[in-house]
């Protein structure tokens, strides 16, 4: 049965129910990949510093088998399997089953699982779970972010030199000229501190909580960012291209901040000779 919401009438489905679909799909791919972690798992290697393992596979499938279970006629985008079946309807999920598959593999306990919901084309939801400290969190767009139902918000730092910030790498570091390596070593320079947390979901997860200030990266996908952005916007902060136009989660680069330091750290990645 078709289900409306009072606050986005003319939608399909409510986004409570969509938002509880994504949160539900979340914790048991969850709960799975903390199975994988204690029993063991398998890796393969799609280069020597990209890899993928088994328990990434079956998280993907459980996300997705457990949505489509509710909603048949949508639209998916998820990291191992691309773009299923092209549907005609407005929703589009799209999945990353482990964002922080390094830190998987190695047993260092920052991944977790990342599920946004695009309709027509905008994010409008975000659930991201982390099973190795059970935080879930959530946003709906216009209605706020959430830690473990707890509503959350963004810093107050005002100034660079007082933010902890946080960055990433591409898979591709060996090979590309773009590697960050200039922005990260400006910001060492400039910022209170810097970390590299291996988890880009969680990375825009701590902006909008407010235990980051701000949050670079330069060769992003869809699936890193869809959850996330809406999690950082509706918790009050600002996501941007390194240009400080506003975020595509189809163009790479994000800047997410607590809004205080964005054109700070802008300067800063467009500064000439960094
Ligand atoms: C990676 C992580 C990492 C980021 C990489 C991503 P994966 O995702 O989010 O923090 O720096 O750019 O590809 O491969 O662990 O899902
Ligand atoms: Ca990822
Ligand atoms: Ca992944």
């Amino acid at each position: 049965m078709l289900q409306s919401d009072v606050s986005f009438p003319h939608e399909p489905v409510s986004r409570d129910t969509l938002l509880e679909a994504a949160v539900a799909a979340s914790r048991e791919a969850g709960a799975l990949l903390l199975e994988y972690a204690d029993a063991g798992f398998r890796i393969e290697y799609k280069n020597p510093v990209n890899l993928v393992t088994d328990a990434d596979h079956a998280a993907e499938q459980c996300v997705i088998d457990r949505i489509k279970a509710r909603f048949p006629a949508h639209r998916f985008l998820a990291e191992e399997q691309g773009r299923l079946e092209e549907a005609q309807s407005p929703y589009l999920w799209i999945i990353d089953p482990l964002d922080g598959t390094t830190n998987f593999a190695h047993g260092y306990p920052a991944y977790c699982v990342s599920i946004g919901l695009e309709y027509e084309g905008r994010c409008v939801l975000g659930a991201i779970f982390d099973p190795s400290r059970n935080e879930l969190f959530t946003a709906i767009e216009h209605r706020g972010a959430w830690l473990n139902g707890r509503p959350i918000h963004v810093s107050s730092t005002m100034t660079l030199d007082r933010s902890l910030l946080v960055t990433g790498f591409a898979y591709d570091i060996r090979e590309t000229p773009r590697n960050n390596l200039n922005h990260f070593s400006s910001f060492a320079l400039k910022a209170q501190g810097l970390r590299r947390t291996g988890s880009a979901a969680l990375d825009l997860c701590y902006v909008a909580a407010g235990r980051f200030d701000g949050f670079w990266e330069v060769r992003l996908h869809p699936w890193d960012m869809a959850a996330g952005s809406v999690i950082v916007r509706e918790a009050g902060g600002r996501l941007s291209n390194f240009s400080g136009n506003d975020l595509s989660i189809y163009g790479q680069e994000l800047v997410a901040t607590n809004g205080q330091i964005h054109e700070a750290m802008l300067a800063v990645l467009n500064q000439e000779n960094p």
